[in-house]
């Protein structure tokens, strides 16, 4: 793991061996849509175990078939959120949830406008308050952290409801300078969490090198050039 200090202080390069290997396989443009998804899973799941180390946990006993053991669960009093970022993010949430059943999961509809680069909003069914936001932990799961736009917008959802900075932990495959610098300017002290830190973005705000459209590739809706 790296974390390169100098693009963000909240940044974590989370590069084991199988999210190196598979951000590979999803790089490449010949890789079917089929291994595309298969690869985000395995990549996913380093990721998401990485960013719920934050869990608050609570000593409890139990008995075992030997004897009574002081043992550690997680506390109840927590509120976990999955927030995948449509379309993208979805796959991420599925195995979220595989992982950590009790989460609520909260999608949120933004797509970047692909003239202006700017987020738009088309879809969340967030509560309109938490009971008590300091004990809400919130997951945003998204593939690419391009210009940052679109993380920027889903965050702000959260820190708009109280949710402290702390508790809220952004996920990406793959992250740009540009996006991580505008995401860490706006919330300092949020935790970004990303298997590759790539090049930077090109002028139509596609990642270099990274691996082209992520909700095109995942669920094979590539349009060829006026289609
Ligand atoms: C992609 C990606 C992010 C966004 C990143 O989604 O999944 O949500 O772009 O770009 P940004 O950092 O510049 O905001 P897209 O808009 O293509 O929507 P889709 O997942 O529905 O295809
Ligand atoms: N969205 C993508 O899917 N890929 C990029 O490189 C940038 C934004």
């Amino acid at each position: 793991m790296t974390s390169p200090s100098e693009i963000a202080s909240n940044l974590l390069i989370c590069n084991t061996p199988i999210v190196s290997h598979n951000i590979s396989v999803l790089r490449d443009k010949n890789t079917s849509p089929e291994m595309f998804r298969a690869a985000v899973r395995r990549i996913s799941q380093v990721l998401i175990n990485r960013a719920f180390e934050n869990i608050p946990l609570k000593k409890t006993n139990v008995e075992t078939p030997l004897m009574p053991a002081e043992t550690e669960v997680i506390d109840q009093k927590a509120e976990f959120i999955i927030a995948p970022i449509l379309r993208a993010g979805l796959i991420f949430s599925e195995v979220a949830m595989d992982i950590l059943p009790l989460a609520k999961v909260h999608h949120i509809g933004l797509y970047r406008d692909e003239e202006t680069l700017k987020p738009v909003s088309y879809y969340n069914n967030l509560p309109k308050n938490f009971v008590s936001p300091s004990d809400v932990y919130v997951y945003v799961f998204d593939p690419m952290l391009a210009t940052g736009g679109s993380a920027v917008a889903a965050v702000q959802l959260f820190t708009t409801l109280g949710v402290p900075e702390e508790n809220i932990t952004f996920v990406s495959l793959i992250s740009a300078p540009e996006g991580v610098s505008r995401l860490s300017k706006s919330f300092g002290r949020i935790n970004i969490l990303t298997g590759s830190l790539d090049s930077h973005l090109n002028d139509i705000g596609y990642i270099l090198p990274g691996l082209g459209d992520a909700g095109d590739r995942t669920f094979n809706t590539h349009r060829p050039a006026g289609a």
